[in-house]
C-alpha cells in the first residue's frame, strides 16, 4: 500500500472532502468556514480520510472525522483525531466538544471523551452550524478537557 500521510489540509481539498464527508453519512454545513482547521490523510496524492476543529472562545468543536471505507480499521482515523486534538492544543483551546450519532464508543474509547448535556457546552460553542442545525437533537454530546 502506497504511504498515507497525515497532513493539513489546503483550500483545494474542500470539494474532495465534502465528498468523502457525503459518502459518510456526516453533515457538511459550516465546514467549508473552518477549513483552516481541517486535518486530512493523503495517499498517492489522493484524499482518503479528514477530521476538522472548529475554534470558538471557550474551546473547538471536533468533527467531520471520516476514513474512506476501503481503509477503515488500520489506524487512519485515531490517527486523524490525534492531529486533530494536536491543533485545538497548539490553539491553546482549553476543551474540545463533539456531536455524534455514530461514533461515542470510538471517542469515549480512545480519547477519554465524556458525555455531557447540550446546557454543558459554552455559549460560543452552540454558535457553531453543527449545534445550532445540523446535527439532530437526538446525537450524543462530547467533552474532552485538554
Ligand atoms: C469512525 C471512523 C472515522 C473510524 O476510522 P477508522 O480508521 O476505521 O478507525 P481506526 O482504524 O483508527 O480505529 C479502529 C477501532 O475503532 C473502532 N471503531 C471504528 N468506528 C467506530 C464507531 N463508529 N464506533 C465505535 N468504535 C468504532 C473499531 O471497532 C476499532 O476498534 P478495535 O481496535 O478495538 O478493533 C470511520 O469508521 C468512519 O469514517 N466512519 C463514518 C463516519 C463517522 O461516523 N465518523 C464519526 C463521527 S464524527
Amino acid at each position: 500500500m502506497e504511504s498515507i500521510f497525515i497532513e493539513p489540509a489546503v483550500d483545494s481539498d474542500l470539494d474532495v472532502v465534502l465528498d468523502l464527508l457525503r459518502r459518510s453519512n456526516l453533515p457538511v454545513d459550516g465546514l467549508a468556514d473552518h477549513f483552516g482547521g481541517a486535518i486530512v490523510a493523503r495517499q498517492d496524492g489522493r484524499v482518503v480520510g479528514c477530521a476538522a476543529v472548529e475554534m470558538y472562545e471557550d474551546g473547538g468543536l471536533l468533527r467531520s472525522v471520516a476514513v474512506d471505507d476501503s481503509l477503515r480499521g488500520l489506524g487512519f482515523g485515531q490517527q486523524l483525531t490525534n492531529a486533530a486534538l494536536d491543533l485545538a492544543r497548539d490553539r491553546q483551546m482549553p476543551a474540545v466538544y463533539l456531536l455524534t450519532t455514530t461514533a461515542a464508543d470510538f471517542f469515549g474509547r480512545f480519547y477519554g471523551f465524556q458525555t455531557i448535556t447540550r446546557d454543558d457546552v459554552p455559549e460560543s460553542v452552540r454558535q457553531s452550524v453543527e449545534f445550532q442545525s445540523a446535527c439532530p437533537a437526538s446525537a450524543v454530546v462530547m467533552v474532552l478537557v485538554l
